[in-house]
């Protein structure tokens, strides 16, 4: 998959990476670039920029200078960190716990990317949100459910790695108008947190993004792909049906914890 850089949006662009699980199936990765309003730029994830995109990146960019900040938003993409510090040596470093423990040597902000005092900083321009009632950072390396997920609000679009999924469909269901699908991770049932109303919690959760963020024309997702120029009230619609799929995840859940 070659690399690519895409105009979501006068002032966001995502770039589309590649992704080797085991170093054979190229699953991709994403990270986005966002001009703020002030003319500085941040960028949400890591990626080893090479080639033209790399320069198309570095020339939006100042060679860099203008980065101001890096906010690594998963707990589990960490592939890239490094060699994105080393490119933007001069953006304030975020990343979660995880990302700090991993790279004890970078320079990370002492504020991790969960938390509210970072996000209180891009107010007006940027919203965040995390799942509730699922484990942010799993025992299990396996478990990639969650992330702090980003929403650019001058260009509708939001950012997000694994909680939610772009899936493209097969040509047939195409045909009869089904183009993509929306769903939540595959891995929902073990990230939920084993106790009494954590399904609830997730439902609300979700329920209030869908609402919030259910006029977002733009969903760019990692690995799966970016779904651009959705109608009004398309991609509230598309997460609420998520949700309604993972009804049996969370009864069976809930059964078992309260
Ligand atoms: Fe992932």
């Amino acid at each position: 998959m070659a690399d690519q850089l895409i105009q979501v949006d006068h002032d966001f662009w995502n770039i589309r990476g590649s992704f080797r699980i085991g170093g054979v199936v190229d699953i991709g990765t994403q990270a986005s670039l966002i001009r703020l309003q002030s003319g500085r730029f941040i960028l949400l994830d890591s990626y080893g920029l090479k080639g033209k995109v790399r320069e198309a990146v570095m020339a939006l960019t100042d060679q860099g200078r203008a980065v101001e900040a890096i906010l690594n938003l998963h707990p589990f993409h960490t592939v890239h960190c490094e060699q994105m510090h080393r490119d933007f040596p001069g953006a304030a470093l975020y990343g979660s716990d995880r990302h700090v423990k991993l790279f004890p040597n970078l320079p990370w902000r002492d504020l991790r990317v969960d938390d509210p005092e970072l996000h209180a900083q891009f107010e007006g321009e940027l919203e965040f949100s995390i799942p509730r009632g699922v484990d942010f950072i799993s025992d299990n390396d396996a478990i990639h459910f969650s992330s702090v997920m980003a929403y650019h609000v001058p260009s509708l679009a939001l950012h997000v790695d694994d909680t939610l999924m772009v899936m493209n469909m097969p040509a047939p269901l195409k045909l009869v108008g089904i183009p993509y699908r929306l769903s939540f991770h595959p891995t929902l049932a073990q990230a939920l947190e084993k106790r009494a109303g954590a399904t609830e919690d997730f439902d609300l959760w979700a329920t209030d993004i869908a609402t919030r963020w259910g006029s977002a024309a733009h969903i760019c997702a990692a690995h799966t792909g970016a779904k651009l120029n959705l109608s009004e009230g398309e991609a509230g619609e598309a997460i609420r049906y998520a949700l309604k799929r993972t009804r049996p995840t969370l009864a069976k859940h809930k059964r078992k914890y309260g």
